[in-house]
């Protein structure tokens, strides 16, 4: 590990399939009045609500719901839900959905009491609360796998009128105080979701391997969660109700983006920069955007890292490699992540998310250029890599 870093992590975990009988007690430790924000109501149909209107009856709490978050929430439901938290003036802030959800309700955290344009200093010019700001605490009940949302800062807003989705990464006061995570809560997930988490997961540990040539625990750590994600990911699909594989799903998307794995490196994240660029044109499942573009970004940059790719091959992948050149292993782990791609039911092109090559120019334009990993990108390279995340014929 050559680089220097300062690592911390405050969210506490209730991990198992009993993990919510923790929330009342979780709860005891803050203010009497909660702000209760879930999504399009899932939660109802799947039982999680009602387990988690009990927890708050035994807390003795006063609950105020705040319901329809949205996928990609907008700044627009962000707006009213500050409104809701001020003039009910509450003390906590409990999230009970996916990553959607509670970036939404640290959004709701810094922007209630902030006196100022939240949208502009927060997220665009990405400045942290003062250190004397109230912030509302927030805390969590996970649902769904993914984003790793429940243990780190990051809350991503979409601005509709501006055709921009941006993260701000929130230092430790904003990431949840706890969360909730129950395995078994993910179970009723449609596919389709259940796909996008397991890609988005994967693209996470991606975005922080893909970078650095050093000998460094990082990328050990990440190549471990990566076979996890691989081998848990074959049964979930086949067997959504096989609980050791969601659950080890739901773990490694925890590990994979609460900032550990990228410790002591440069870190990549431009897949990430393109995926929020279609999202903020198309309203696109995040998980997809990502892995529709994921093996013509990777052949693009590939020749730029070339050792790191055939370790990906070799140590991802276990594919044989006796007698392959470094570029033709490279090739080779890229082809693997392809197949597990379409295995999983993630996906493969990027007109399925309604991308068409007239919106490609405002995507590129809608994209973050940040510097990336192997490769630092301009607009013409995202150009070649949206094109060439269109199908062929
Ligand atoms: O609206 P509800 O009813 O909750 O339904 C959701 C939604 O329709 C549904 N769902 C969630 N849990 C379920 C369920 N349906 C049935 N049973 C359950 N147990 O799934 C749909 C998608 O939910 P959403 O929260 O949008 O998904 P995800 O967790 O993938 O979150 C996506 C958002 O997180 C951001 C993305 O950009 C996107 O806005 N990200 C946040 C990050 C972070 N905080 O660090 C990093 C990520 O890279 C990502 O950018
Ligand atoms: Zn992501």
């Amino acid at each position: 590990m050559k680089g220097n870093f300062i690592y911390s992590n405050p969210t506490k975990i209730y991990f198992g399939d009993d993990a919510q009988t923790n929330l009342a007690t979780a709860l005891a430790a803050f203010g009497k009045k909660v702000l209760l924000v879930y999504g399009g109501g899932s939660i109802k149909r799947n039982g999680i609500y009602d387990d988690v209107m009990k927890a708050l009856a035994d807390a003795r709490k006063e609950v105020v719901e705040l319901a329809g978050v949205m996928p990609n929430p907008t700044l627009d439901k962000l707006h009213e839900g500050c409104d809701v938290a001020r003039r009910n003036d509450v003390d906590f802030i409990l999230a009970v959905g996916g990553g959607s959800v509670i970036d939404y309700a640290k959004g709701v955290s810094v922007a209630t009491w902030y006196d100022g344009d939240a949208w502009d200093n927060f997220w665009v010019q990405q400045h942290d609360p003062a250190a004397d700001a109230r912030i509302i605490p927030v805390g969590a009940v996970l649902t769904m796998a993914g984003t790793g949302s429940e243990m780190n800062g990051g809350s991503v807003i979409t601005n509709t009128a501006a055709k921009m989705k941006l993260t701000k990464a929130f230092s430790d006061r904003v990431m949840p105080r706890f969360a909730i995570m129950n395995p078994r809560y993910t179970f009723s997930l449609p596919t389709y979701q259940l796909a996008a988490g397991i890609y988005d997961t994967f693209s996470h540990i991606m975005e922080q391997y893909f970078s650095g040539d050093d000998d460094s625990t990082s990328d050990y750590l990440a190549e471990g969660l990566m076979r996890s994600v691989i081998a848990s990911s074959r049964v979930a699909v086949k067997d959504p109700k096989d609980y050791e594989a969601r659950s080890n799903l739901m773990w490694s998307a925890t590990w994979a983006l609460n900032t550990l794995i990228g410790k002591g490196k440069r870190q990549d994240w431009m897949p990430h920069m393109i995926g929020k660029g279609i999202s903020a044109l198309t309203d696109a499942t995040h998980g997809m955007t990502l892995s529709g573009i994921a093996v013509a970004y990777y052949r693009h940059i590939m020749p730029y890292g070339l050792p790191r790719f055939a370790r990906f091959a070799r140590n991802v992948w276990d594919i044989h490699c006796d007698g392959l050149s470094e570029t033709q292993q490279a090739e080779a782990g890229i082809d693997a992540l392809a197949a597990w791609i379409r295995e999983i039911g993630a996906a493969t092109d990027i007109a399925s998310l309604g991308v068409t090559p007239d919106l490609i120019p405002a995507i590129a334009d809608a994209t973050i250029l940040n510097g990336g990993g192997y490769k630092s990108l301009d607009r013409d390279d995202v150009v070649s890599i949206l094109l060439a995340s269109l199908p062929t014929n």
